[in-house]
């Protein structure tokens, strides 16, 4: 059976060695400087200023759109757009925290939103921010939502958890938004089993990231950062200052098993995000060409495509469940992500006018005739040949 994840940690056992030997030799473990040493790495690896290490991908989203919140930037009741497919900790937060989600549409044959769908959702509903999902590493014209956003006042943010190491135009996904999102979750691009990051270049933000990270405090601030806040509400001893809540915030802190790994596997990044993007080649120049049985999906226009996930949308339902039967106990699928947002039950019921929302869309396209199977870096040739033969036979 090839599974969706196939191991843990990218050279897993060497991985574990070195997380035995750290363990055994620590005196901390909760949050401390191998999780700062490690979002330093990260910010570098990215190309931003800052990068803010949380617990998940799913705690990154949510301390962004509650950041957001306590900086003014967003306020209760704002309409923001979505992603229609996309995670469901991506569109929950919008509801968690009192704003409006609303569905953007996306493109069949790259499953993300593009500038097309993004000005219908505008044309029929004003937006105050753009929650962008980067689906599966792929994008469609990234750089004209950007402008759209900047000529509208729309702020633009990325959730990047599923296409860390892709480069559109000269630039990482991850890059043209304000602040994004990134998950270090087993089955994703590099692993600290459950993790997670956000990254922005804005220093007041990053700030204001931490706030909410961890009780909404000020610990983990820099000292300039933490003398303003101390100055502004008058705190003046030690004493208090360390239990003095700013802001509203949670407890999303990785620990330092997280920040550890994460020193780890980034240093095999490129090697693992190159792998998979052989694989993904491989596969994509046999089995996207079937255009009699499967939509084309693009992906020439990227300069570099990262994914952990090879996503297959078919030409009817009939031959997307009879691919899920032809697989069974021999490739593990599943459906596109979460498929299309508004079509699950929480959504539903949290938000009353969704029939209106989405009619007849790409979205619900993908979700009733979408699939995706892992592509892991340690896929073997074998392994290989097994999926596109399964793939592309009649
Ligand atoms: C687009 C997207 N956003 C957010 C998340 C949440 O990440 P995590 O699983 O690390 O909480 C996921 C998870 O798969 C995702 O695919």
């Amino acid at each position: 059976m090839i599974k969706l994840i196939k191991s843990t940690f990218y050279k897993e056992e060497e991985t574990k060695k070195r997380l035995i030997e750290f363990i055994k030799k620590a005196n901390w473990l909760s949050f401390g400087p191998q999780c700062e040493k490690f979002e330093k790495e990260f910010a570098k690896y990215q190309g931003r200023k800052h990068c803010v290490m949380v617990n998940s991908g799913s705690s990154a989203n949510l301390a962004l759109i509650q950041a957001l919140i306590n900086s003014g930037k967003l306020k209760s009741g704002n309409n923001v757009g979505f992603s229609a497919v996309t995670w469901s900790t991506n569109a929950m937060p919008l509801i968690q925290l009192g704003l409006n989600p609303i569905p953007v549409d996306v493109e069949l044959d790259t499953l993300n939103v593009s500038s097309r769908t993004l000005i219908k959702t505008i044309g029929k509903t004003e937006i105050k921010a753009l929650f962008l999902t980067n689906l599966l590493g792929f994008c469609d014209d990234i750089d004209k939502i950007v402008k759209l956003c900047k000529a509208l006042n729309i702020l633009l943010i990325e959730d990047n958890c599923e296409s860390l190491g892709t480069v559109y135009k000269g630039k990482k996904l991850g890059n043209y938004g304000y602040a994004s999102t990134f998950s270090f979750y087993v089955g994703h691009h590099m692993s600290t089993v459950e993790g997670g990051a956000i990254c922005t270049d804005d220093e007041d933000f990053a700030a204001m990231l931490r706030i909410v990270r961890a009780h909404g405090w000020d610990r983990n601030l820099s000292l300039q950062h933490q003398n303003h806040l101390r100055n502004k509400f008058k705190v003046n001893s030690t004493f208090y200052s360390r239990y003095t809540f700013y802001d509203l915030g949670y407890n999303l802190r990785p620990t330092e098993i997280q920040g550890y790994l994460g020193q780890i596997q980034l240093g095999h990044i490129n090697e693992i995000i190159k792998l998979r993007n052989q694989n993904f080649l491989k596969m994509a120049n046999a089995i996207y060409k079937l255009s009699d049985k499967y939509l084309p999906i693009k992906y020439n226009h990227m300069d570099f495509h990262s994914n952990f996930a090879f996503p297959v949308v078919c030409r009817s339902q009939k031959i997307r469940d009879d691919l899920v039967a032809k697989c069974a106990g021999k490739i593990e699928l599943r459906p596109i992500v979460g498929g299309d947002m508004t079509n699950q039950p929480f959504f539903k019921k949290h938000i009353r006018n969704y029939g209106e929302l989405l009619k007849e869309s790409n979205a619900r396209r993908i979700h009733e005739q979408g699939l995706y199977f892992g592509n892991n870096p340690e896929l073997t040739q074998k392994e290989l040949e097994i999926i596109i033969k399964i793939f592309t036979s009649p």
